[in-house]
């Protein structure tokens, strides 16, 4: 049976994050806290917003100092800033985003993070949550899940549930403009990544399917093109960012795989940003996983026009790749001799019995050597 959910109310248009302070209003807001991190809080984009709440009357407190693989702590901290009242937002990437979320639960949901690891069912309802997105990668605006880094045992954990769902998300494609070409790049192949895995894995469905072919489809169009001209090529970043939240929405229903298991493992490990471990890990986990995609690869190269085998759509995804001028894989960080520990936390990943293939220690550190 598919089983497809997305309760959360997706406003999609440039310049849509401009209403941020009537969704705030309308989802009773007394105050909203105001959640992003280091690198946006003394830009222009957060003075605009935080204008635009001050000019509606709308009490605003702000947290700036979400990091990159965030912290458990730093959820913990900005529930504890919370009150009844209050609408969470998390503007920003998917650091941001997850930790907003986080702390939109831990709020009414006391006990810290680590009480509510997993799949769980919230007793309380968690704050009112808006996400507003700020790269286009992470779909973090319609997914349930929350994942943040624990930093005592150096991996990555995640908190999923219904109720997790962001109320709205406000996906406005002008909020890209500017943004480096690099993060346009690795968060754009984080998208792919979601796209991908979501429809070779196998819990894969039809809806997630047809959402992961058309995110597939915008993202070779336009992601190119996006990171060229980030300044002016308006529809480019359309293009991405409606390649983002569809990839979200494919793979939060669906899954995630072994790219996944690998980059949160690296994640955790050396704090690597979590688009450009994706980029750089993606096509060489779907070159490995061969046979097992082989038949759908074939699919999606029909379906996206590139030809008809799956190696016309491995030469299509590496071209693109390629020309994005990435750094090379040593900036994953991985540290010589530290790989079996690397693929044992691939294995122990919560997404990865949602692989097309059956994937071991070995399989992992095969890849790992093929790097
Ligand atoms: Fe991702």
């Amino acid at each position: 049976m598919t089983d497809f959910r997305i309760p959360t109310h997706v406003r999609l248009a440039p310049g849509c994050s401009a209403n941020l302070p009537a969704v705030a209003l309308e989802l009773g807001a007394t105050r909203v806290l105001f959640v992003t991190d280091g690198g946006l809080v003394d830009g222009p984009l957060v003075k605009r917003a935080l204008a635009k709440l001050e000019s509606a009357g709308v009490d605003c407190l702000l947290f700036g100092e979400v990091e990159a693989n965030p912290r458990t702590q730093t959820a913990e901290r900005i529930a504890a800033l919370a009150k009844p009242g209050d609408v969470i937002v998390g503007f920003g990437g998917g650091s941001v985003m997850d930790a907003a979320k986080a702390a939109a639960m831990l709020a009414t949901n006391p006990g810290g993070v680590n009480a509510w690891l997993g799949k769980k069912v919230f007793p309380q309802e968690p704050l009112p949550f808006v996400a507003i997105p700020t790269t286009c990668g992470t779909g973090s605006e319609v997914t349930w899940v929350a994942v943040l880094t624990d930093q005592a045992r150096n991996v990555k954990i995640s908190i999923k549930g219904t109720q997790l769902f962001p109320n709205v998300a406000l996906v406005d494609p002008e909020l890209l403009r500017g943004l480096p070409p690099h993060l346009i790049a690795s968060t754009g192949l984080d998208a792919m990544t979601h796209a991908l895995e979501a429809t070779t894995g196998c819990v894969r469905n039809p809806i997630s399917d047809a959402m992961a072919e058309k995110s597939l489809a915008l993202s070779f169009e336009f992601l190119g093109r996006a990171v060229r001209d980030p300044k002016g090529d308006a529809q480019a970043l359309d293009g991405v960012m409606r390649a983002s939240t569809l990839a979200g929405l494919a793979f939060g229903n669906s899954d995630v795989a072994a790219v996944h298991c690998l980059s949160e493992s690296l994640g955790g490990l050396y704090d690597v940003p979590h688009g450009l471990a994706n980029a750089l890990l993606l096509a060489p986990v779907m070159r490995a996983h061969g046979e097992s995609v082989a038949p759908r690869l074939a699919e999606l190269a029909q379906v996206l026009g590139q030809g008809a085998t799956a190696a016309d759509f491995m030469n299509e995804l590496e071209g693109l790749v390629a020309s994005l001028e990435l750094p090379g894989v040593s900036s994953l960080g991985i540290v010589q001799g530290e790989e079996r520990r690397i693929a044992e936390l691939a294995v122990a990943n919560g997404s990865n019995s949602s692989n097309p293939r059956k994937m071991g220690v070995q399989e992992y550190l095969d890849i790992l050597n093929e790097l």
